[in-house]
């Protein structure tokens, strides 16, 4: 799952077989710059890989973002690797850093699975190991040997669509947050309720409200986060590889 500016890592994928989200009765178009709002079948690392390019966001009203996850389990995929852009919170994470995330902080105070148990899942699913600890250990080795410097930390999910304020940052700070977005979360708990292994990594745009100079701006982000592509695609890539 390729997050705002980072769809270009789609690239890297062989025989690519394109699937406009208007192709899939239910999913509704992508509406946000930086985002394509399109499937890609292929190959990657000698894998099958099916990528999503652009998403749903809770901000856009609808809770459509869990229907991705769900149709990967429904299709036999057993993995899924969401890649996000973040505004850093922890000193040090300046814009371009990476950031495997260990944990997240349901902020949006929404969730995907309100309502209806759709088939199969249960009521009260898990949340114990939301991002899978194999996987996470074979991006910390990746990385490693390939000089790619990659930080780890936990992911705050907000609603969004505006910026976080600078007291809402300390907050957040304060909460156990590294990083901070509005993505990723509604994604990650649906699609462990439907069995999928998570891997995610963030790619930090921006220093967070109050904390850097200026002020945060959407273009900003998606710029940031296309300069940070080659290096994310190099490890998405061989992270793909070894998955077991
Ligand atoms: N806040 C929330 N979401 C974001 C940010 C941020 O600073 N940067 C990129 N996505």
């Amino acid at each position: 799952m390729l997050g705002s500016g980072l769809g270009g890592v789609a690239e890297r994928i062989a025989g690519a077989i394109r699937i406009p989200f208007a192709g899939v009765p239910g999913l509704p178009p992508a509406t946000v710059a930086g985002h394509a709002g399109e499937f890609i079948a292929g190959n990657l690392a000698g894998r099958a890989v099916l990528a999503q390019r652009g998403r749903t966001h809770l901000y856009e009203g609808s809770a459509a973002m869990a229907l991705p996850p769900r149709l990967f389990a429904a299709l036999g995929i057993g993995v899924m690797v969401v890649t996000n852009a973040a505004g850093g919170i922890r000193p040090g994470f300046a814009s371009g850093t990476l950031m495997l995330i260990a944990d997240h902080l349901n902020l949006s105070f929404r969730n995907p699975l309100l309502g209806a148990v759709w088939s199969g899942e249960a009521r009260f699913p898990d949340m114990s190991d939301p991002y899978d600890a194999d996987l996470r250990n074979s991006a910390r080795r990746i990385a490693c040997e390939r000089a790619i410097a990659l930080e780890e930390g936990v992911y705050a999910g907000v609603l969004g669509p505006s910026y976080e304020t600078p007291a809402e940052i300390r907050m957040l700070a304060r909460l156990g947050a590294d990083a901070v977005g509005m993505s990723t979360v509604a994604e990650v708990i649906a699609a462990r309720a439907a069995g999928l292994r998570c891997l995610g990594l963030s790619v930090v745009t921006n220093r967070a409200a109050g904390l850097g100079a200026g002020i945060t701006s959407h273009t900003e982000v998606v710029d940031a986060a296309g300069r940070a592509g080659a290096t994310l695609g190099a490890l998405l890539e061989a992270v793909v590889a070894e998955i077991a």
